[in-house]
């Protein structure tokens, strides 16, 4: 697997420094339009370099290009630029509205739809992705409607951001294995797993499977691992499932932490956070 590194420093972070400072329907997970846009503003974003892998492994500048699972547009974005005509498919319409109100560009696109039926034509797509998205799909029906639309010798490939791991605090790296424990038990285990196992046991539907690995490197306050900690759904869930606000929730995640051992310092210094971010590659047979 080829691995390289990127850096983001989000916004939260940077004012930091300077001042120094159990049955869920996928669908029904992103329905807050707050909740897509914390999505929007805190996750890591999908890395240009596996962008430019596919585009690579393609061999061209892609005519079509299609985002299944497109969320608030972070991943669609990142296309912008590398594909002719771009497409971001999600099934939950805020997402998709937050998506349209967020990113506009006159290549890109956002149409409510889901991964077993998407809006083109038979053999008329490039690439298809769906990032941060594949394990919630009912994949063999996803690859189905893949095959449908993808032209020969196109590129599907599914990519995930692995959960972040503080590499320069001990006593924070133990402590968030409270967030760990919150995404088994408020989400699909399963698929949780999916990713944990950086895909490694998602079966891809044509031969050439390749892996791709990409290590994110974020600058991190305590601010920003809560706020990307509360764009996760299994978090949400519980926050909801406790009757809490979402600052609520946020106080609840502190004590969680504190009680796994994150200290004083940790709570008022910037950490460099690690997220694994894999993808999975392969291509239609001409
Ligand atoms: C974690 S978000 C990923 C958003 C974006 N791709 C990113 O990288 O930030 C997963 C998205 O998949 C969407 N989704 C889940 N099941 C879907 C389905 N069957 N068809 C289309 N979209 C789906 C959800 O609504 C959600 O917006």
């Amino acid at each position: 697997m080829s691995r390289t590194v990127g850096i983001a420093v989000t916004g939260a972070t940077k004012r930091a420094m300077s001042t120094s400072g159990k049955t869920i329907n996928a669908g029904e997970l992103f329905v807050s339009s707050d909740l897509s846009k914390r999505y929007a503003q805190f996750r890591p974003k999908l890395p240009v370099e596996h962008v430019n892998t596919i585009v690579e492994l393609l061999g061209r500048k892609p005519g079509v290009w299609v985002d299944v699972g497109c969320g608030p547009g972070t991943s669609t974005q990142q296309i912008v630029g590398h594909a002719d005509t771009i497409v971001g498919v999600d099934i939950s319409e805020t997402q998709v509205e937050v998506a349209r109100q967020t990113h506009q560009h006159p290549s890109l696109s956002f149409v409510q739809g889901t991964c077993d039926k998407l809006p083109a034509e038979d053999c008329s797509v490039d690439v298809i992705t769906a990032v941060q998205a594949a394990h919630y799909f009912d994949l063999p029906a996803f690859f189905k409607e893949v095959e449908r639309v993808l032209k020969p010798g196109g590129i599907v490939g599914l990519a995930c951001i692995n959960l972040a791991s503080c590499k320069d605090s001990t006593t924070m790296n133990t402590a968030r294995s409270c967030i760990w424990d919150l995404l088994k038990e408020y989400g699909l285990a399963e698929k949780i797993q999916l990713v944990v196992d950086n895909y490694e046991n998602v079966a891809l539907p044509y031969q050439d499977r390749k892996e791709h690995m990409v290590e994110i490197s974020t600058l991190w306050s305590l601010d920003d691992y809560l706020n990307s900690c509360l764009t996760f759904s299994p978090v949400n869930t519980m926050i909801k499932s406790k009757g809490l606000s979402v600052e609520e929730g946020r106080e609840h995640l502190v004590e969680l932490l504190k009680k796994r051992g994150m200290t004083e310092k940790d709570m008022n210094s910037v950490y460099t956070w690690s997220h694994e971010c894999p993808l999975i590659t392969a291509s239609k047979s001409f």
